[in-house]
């Protein structure tokens, strides 16, 4: 088949894309954080993740040594008084009885440390003892077998008889990506041990994010990023949620929570600071969503919410105020003396339905705007089909759905009032069968909804995909943007359909008409520019099976013709529509690049079946 796309290329006829319109959802879900993008490589530094009953489960920790060696127990005798758990370790052979090697205890991270060789890693705990001690800090192979790097601590009774913090530079000798970190001794006598990091000096600008899946992230050009969830927020219950106050100053004082809606343990090494430095340093506006009193199982009634708001505005603070307000200081405590920018705050999350929602959002409400009448505020309300009753900046719209439905949501803001709150598209993604764990099927039909929201970028201001980040060895749910292990990554299909609209934000929609039979396919086309060039960018998906002649028919140039040299094309699809990529095969379905060679005056394009393309077209 062959269809038309009527292009006038005048700005002039053209619309402004907000600035806002594509950015990311960050989530600690999967272990997007811990053992994600926090680059920590120990999992339950403080040995707080067991429960504040002694004794307690010290997991992933593990013995060296046996029942004759050694004997380990947590007690409540840790010096921060936020997480009062700590490690005792009762050694009972001595040099001449304990097992070559010594005992001790040992961290697996999260399924495996990526230890490098050459890179460096610091390595920090607190000990203590009434003995003199002789603890070896160490890089190990998986079991414990090859040391990648040592470091022996000899200290005196004196020295540790109080709670003392060692710090040591490991260089690996080797690599490993399933290492662990092993403090081991041959000395007989009793220690404690807590809070206990090991960090790669090698980070993204130091600031402790894994320099892999940053970048990942930053190619997408994010223009703002939603966080720290997502249900993430909600907890299933209240007592379980995520508390920002709970996540801020130096890392050994944070408790750390169960989040018990993704079921796992996080340090909070990735805290309420860590978020704002994340979105600064990525150049995304930061959208902050906070618990608005209600979880999936548990609502505070609003006549009781008051703590709650005053939770949210002292967040706001943190952020915003100057290094002497109260939140303020502990953000410059933190090293941070000027606020960061925050200018959009969501009233939880998916809870509109919920019985206090809305009595405890126009409390919210009414506070933020009266301290902070220049913050936007999110509703989680849908208002795409009617008016919402309350007042809002934005409204929350989630969707996850088939591949067909996703493509046909292309018209799904057409009809939405122009009136009122802009659309906030904070989670879409294709999920079920047809996503398998990220095919190339489930990423057409989200290009489409992309391009519809593109041509409806005056009432949707901004969207994102979820979820970002999976670590394949906690998947909590399917499919996912980067996936990942301690080691390697790779993006699925719908990650790159991102990177196609890495340059519509800020850009201006051109009007297109598509003409002929064109069922199966969408194109929207935007003017943009990078620093010394104008381009034309025409993209279009083809959802059906057979090829499509796309003729391009582009008025309004001056003069009126395309320019052909340089002008490239880019083109996602493969040989079967459900293929995905994966650590044996990560770029099976990537987009693929070429020069465009074309008639001037006339340009027809190939869209193949099954294809997401965009054509670059210098002005
Ligand atoms: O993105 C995964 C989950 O989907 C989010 O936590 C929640 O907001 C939605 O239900």
């Amino acid at each position: 088949p062959s269809v038309t796309l009527q292009v006038n290329a005048s700005n002039v006829a053209g619309r402004l894309i907000p600035d806002t319109l594509f950015g990311i959802f960050f989530e600690e879900i999967n272990h997007a954080g811990a053992g994600g993008l926090w680059a920590e490589l120990v999992s339950n530094r403080g040995f707080e993740a067991g429960g504040q009953n002694t004794p307690s489960n010290i997991w992933p920790w593990s013995i060296v040594g046996d029942q004759s060696s050694i004997y380990v127990v947590t007690d409540r005798s840790s010096p921060f008084e936020r997480n009062k758990i700590a490690l005792r370790m009762d050694v009972i052979c001595d040099s001449s009885g304990c097992p070559s090697g010594g005992v001790g205890v040992y961290n697996p991270g999260y399924w495996g440390m990526n230890i490098e060789e050459g890179k460096k890693y610091k390595v920090a705990f607190y000990v203590r003892s009434s003995d003199d001690i002789d603890l070896s800090v160490s890089l190990t192979s998986s079991d414990g077998t090859l040391t990648l790097a040592s470091e022996k601590f000899i200290a005196s009774t004196s020295d540790v008889s109080k709670w003392t913090k060692k710090e040591v530079m490991l260089e690996a000798k080797g690599t490993d990506h399933a290492a662990r970190l092993q403090l081991t001794t041959t000395k007989k006598g009793s220690l404690w041990i807590d809070q206990v990091s090991a960090m790669p000096v090698d980070t993204y600008k130091g600031h402790g994010f894994r320099n892999d899946l940053y970048q990942m992230m930053a190619d997408i050009k994010p223009r703002f990023i939603r966080f720290p969830g997502g249900c993430f927020v909600e907890g299933e219950w209240l007592s379980n949620a995520f508390r920002w106050k709970e996540t801020v100053g130096p890392w050994e004082e944070r408790p750390g929570h169960f989040g018990d809606v993704w079921k796992y343990w996080t340090d909070d090494g990735l805290g309420h600071f860590e978020f704002f430095q994340l979105a600064e340093d990525i150049g995304a506006a930061p959208i902050w969503v906070f618990n608005n009193g209600i979880s999936h199982n548990d609502e505070v009634e609003t006549a009781s919410i008051m703590p709650f708001v005053q939770e949210a505005l002292d967040g706001i603070e943190f952020a915003r105020g100057d290094a002497n307000s109260t939140w303020g200081s502990v953000r410059a405590s933190m090293g941070r003396q000027e606020p960061f920018e925050l200018k959009y705050v969501a009233i939880g999350n998916e809870d509109c339905g919920k019985t206090y929602y809305r009595g405890n959002y126009i409390v919210f409400y009414d506070a933020i705007k009266k301290a902070y009448p220049d913050i936007k505020i999110i509703s989680n309300c849908d208002g795409s089909s009617s008016p919402l009753d309350h007042p809002a900046d934005y409204y929350d719209f989630h969707i996850y759905t088939s591949a067909s439905s996703l493509f046909s949501m292309y018209h799904q803001f057409d009809g939405t009032s122009r009136k009122g709150p802009k659309a906030f598209v904070s989670e879409y993604a294709v999920t079920g069968k047809d996503a398998g764990t990220g095919s190339l099927l489930a990423a057409l039909a989200e290009a489409a909804f992309l391009i519809g929201l593109e041509k409806n970028s005056d009432i949707v201001e901004m969207a994102s995909y979820a979820p970002l980040f999976v670590n394949t060895n906690d998947r909590r749910w399917n499919p996912d943007a980067i996936v990942f292990n301690s080691s390697h990554l790779y993006g699925t299909p719908s990650y790159w359909v991102q990177r196609f609209f890495a340059e519509s934000s800020g850009s201006t929609l051109l009007s297109s008409e598509l003409k002929g039979n064109s069922s199966s396919l969408v194109a929207s086309v935007i003017s943009w520019k990078n620093s010394s060039q104008d381009y034309i960018r025409i993209k279009a998906v083809n959802f059906g099976d057979n090829s499509v002649n796309l003729k391009v028919l582009v008025t309004g140039l001056d003069p009126n013709v395309m320019k052909v040299s340089g002008s490239k094309r880019t083109v996602l699809t493969s040989t079967n529509v459900m293929d995905e990529n994966s650590f044996t095969q990560p770029e099976k379905v990537v987009p693929q690049e070429s020069l465009l060679e074309m008639a001037e005056e006339d340009l027809t394009v190939v869209l193949p079946p099954h294809s997401f393309s965009s054509f670059d077209l210098l002005k």
